[in-house]
């Protein structure tokens, strides 16, 4: 069988999405139980991190360990992939002693070249271009909270919105949103919009319930919306910038008032780590509507289903 990768949100079918949060609510479940289905026993997952992290790292770590098998962290410094040691090379050696394998880098066309060479099938733990495991993540925590009606046509359906930077977390909702046939509004600054291949793209192969739509106004995009994600206005890589983009991001935080044109049972999603006062208030993560910690709590999950799905299929 060909070896399966998750390079971004497309290399997942609607219905392979909806299995995973059903998979992933039995394996939450399991946990809450202390049973620790073996799974992925003798398995080994490598894991390449060339930024910062704290969620994805320990998830992907505690989710092989806890499925029976093993992870090895492996960071530029220390390895021969600071020095330069090229990553095709890396790709097949790795190969040879993991059976998958997390990337988190900078350019999107690393984890495709990382894949073309990998015997062994590769995870996109981030890049600049997308964050397909932290939206499904996002995805199941709505899932789980509202029921799978929330994803079907109808009165029940949810409207979602993001606020904020045209960023990877973006373009990975977009890609859902097109995937899944979800009603997405995107507030971006001018300038700071998502991609123009990633919203084509989606707008081409959108299932034919999507609504994907991009405005300036963040009163625009809240209004009556039932999930609204944010994300830093600063992503990594992009520290030097941080001046510039407070003055372009002005009036795009998600505050109480904000909050109070959405849907009054709005849910708020933010990937964290969050720069609280800036793209979201401290009221607004620690207050009823936030649902930041099951998001990333539910990392772990969906992250499970998923390593199941490629390293052991079938
Ligand atoms: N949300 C997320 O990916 O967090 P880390 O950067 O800590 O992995
Ligand atoms: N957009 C952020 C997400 C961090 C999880 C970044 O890329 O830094």
């Amino acid at each position: 069988m060909a070896k399966r990768d998750l390079l971004s949100l497309w290399d997942l079918s609607a219905a392979e999405i909806r299995a995973l949060f059903v998979r992933a609510a039995e394996l939450k479940a399991l946990r809450a139980h202390g049973e620790r289905p073996l799974t992925l026993g003798g398995k080994t997952l490598g894991m390449i991190f060339e930024k910062a992290s704290t969620r994805t790292r320990v998830s992907f770590e505690v989710g092989m360990y806890e499925l029976g098998g093993h992870a090895v962290y492996l960071a530029p410094q220390g390895t021969q992939i600071g020095r330069g040691e090229p990553l095709r090379d890396t790709a097949r050696v790795l190969g040879g002693y993991c059976h998958g394998i997390v990337i988190r880098t900078f350019g999107q066309e690393i984890v495709e070249e990382l894949a073309r060479f990998s015997p062994v099938p590769v995870i996109n733990g981030l890049t600049d271009l997308s964050h397909p495991c932290q939206v499904l993540a996002d995805l199941f925590t709505v899932w789980e909270r509202l029921g799978p009606v929330a994803f079907e046509p109808g009165p029940g359906s949810v409207r979602f919105a993001w606020i904020g930077d045209g960023n990877n977390m973006a373009h990975s909702w977009i890609e859902a949103a097109a995937i899944l046939g979800l009603d997405l509004t995107l507030a971006c600054p001018d300038g700071y919009d998502p991609d123009a291949e990633v919203l084509g793209r989606a707008r081409k192969e959108a299932d034919w319930r999507a609504h994907i739509d991009v405005v300036r106004n963040p009163v625009e995009a809240a209004r009556g919306r039932n999930v609204i994600s944010t994300d830093v206005w600063a992503s990594m890589g992009e520290e030097g910038e941080q001046g510039a983009r407070e003055k372009a991001f002005a009036g795009f935080c998600v505050d109480e008032q904000l909050l109070g044109l959405a849907a009054r049972n709005v849910m708020v999603m933010h990937c964290l780590p969050a720069h609280r006062g800036e793209e979201i208030t401290d009221a607004v993560v620690e207050g009823p509507h936030s649902a930041v910690f099951t998001q990333a709590e539910n990392r772990l999950h969906i992250q499970k289903a998923v390593l199941e799905r490629l390293l052991a299929p079938g």
